[in-house]
């Protein structure tokens, strides 16, 4: 077995499950033996999202992190949200099937350039998104999520200035509804980015009776022509509770699984990407790194895990209890 350990650190990723195995079955007994839980992110796959302790969005996740009593959390999202589990729980082992999986908006703040950007403006608040490096956590007063984001920016008085990082749509949206000029961070999803306008305006002309709705990571012009607009979680509670019964989703598309679950009689589009892929619409490629054979892997090798360092961890830990105060 430990022989096996050591393999697996060089190539535990390439290595194939056993033959024959019911993946879904040795998935949820392995999670019984070691004591861990499964959190998922909406945006994995449906066969993950199927049998994960707890599904959610960044700021439920976040959450169900803090209070989750397991030895081992297995973190079916991305590394800044695996990141945050073990900021957040930093007694559990963290695991992420993929530690390839990133994120573009956390990629577009490398830490250098940050406290370059952040020493331009000494006296303001920093506000980073929570997709954003433990290292740019560390260098923030508040995190946010696109849940809170609007609250947390109306928290902060109104005479401090106040950058906001890393994602410049949520910004400007934040900008737009909460009327505070905000020192923005130039990032972009590049899932959210990717959702065509044009094919948008076929899609809403095709379907007049459905109402578009859209997460705050979409650019302005999309946003303009939603009905509602909010996280993950928020797009999930409004197609269970509006009367209206078709609807255009502007964001990745593993939330169709949740939303199909939650309203089988209604109609849900997934709004259309620029770049045809295999459903012709928005899908995160690190999400879906996150598969069930790495998933496996990930419990029975018990890698790769996520450390933060003692001091990035104190720095982040002070920025999203900021958060979870609000
Ligand atoms: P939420 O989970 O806050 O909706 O954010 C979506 C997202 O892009 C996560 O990476
Ligand atoms: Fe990052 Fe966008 Fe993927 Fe979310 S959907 S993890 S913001 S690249």
């Amino acid at each position: 077995m430990l022989f096996e350990k050591e393999i697996a650190k060089v190539g535990y990723l390439s290595r194939s499950v056993p033959e024959g195995i019911d993946l879904k079955e040795a998935i949820l007994k392995m999670k019984k033996e070691k004591n861990a839980v499964i959190l998922a992110h909406y945006y994995v796959s449906e066969d993950i999202q199927s049998i994960a302790d707890f599904v959610g969005d960044s700021l439920a996740l976040a959450q169900a992190s803090k209070k989750a009593a397991a030895d081992m959390i297995v973190f079916c999202g991305v590394h800044f949200m695996a990141e945050t589990a073990k900021i957040l729980n930093p007694n559990a082992k963290v695991l992420l099937p993929d530690l390839n999986a990133g994120c573009s908006l956390a990629d577009s703040a490398p830490e250098a350039e940050f406290i370059a950007f952040k020493n331009q403006y000494p006296d303001a608040v920093v506000v980073s998104y929570i997709n954003c490096s433990s290292e740019i956590k560390a260098l923030s007063d508040y995190i946010c999520t696109s849940s809170n984001a609007v609250d947390v920016v109306n928290s902060i008085p109104k005479d401090k200035r106040i950058i906001f990082a890393p994602d410049k749509n949520l910004g400007m949206y934040v900008q737009k509804v909460t009327g505070r000029e905000l020192i923005l961070w130039e990032g972009a999803c590049i899932v959210h980015v990717n959702i065509s306008m044009d094919k948008l305006n076929v899609l809403m002309e095709a379907h007049a009776d459905a109402q578009v709705i859209a997460h705050p990571e979409c650019l302005p012009e999309i946003l303009e022509k939603a009905s509602f607009i909010g996280s993950t979680k928020a797009l999930l509670e409004y197609v269970q509770t509006s009367p209206v019964n078709k609807f255009i989703v502007a964001t990745e598309a593993g939330i169709l699984y949740k939303m199909k679950q939650a309203v089988p009689n209604k109609t849900i589009i997934p709004a259309p990407a620029l770049e045809s892929n295999s459903c012709a619409c928005a899908e995160c490629p690190y999400m879906k790194m996150n598969t069930m054979e790495k998933l496996y892997n990930t419990l029975y090798y018990e890698l790769p895990e996520i450390s933060v360092n003692e001091k990035t961890q104190a720095g982040a830990l002070k920025a999203l209890n900021n958060m979870l105060a609000i």
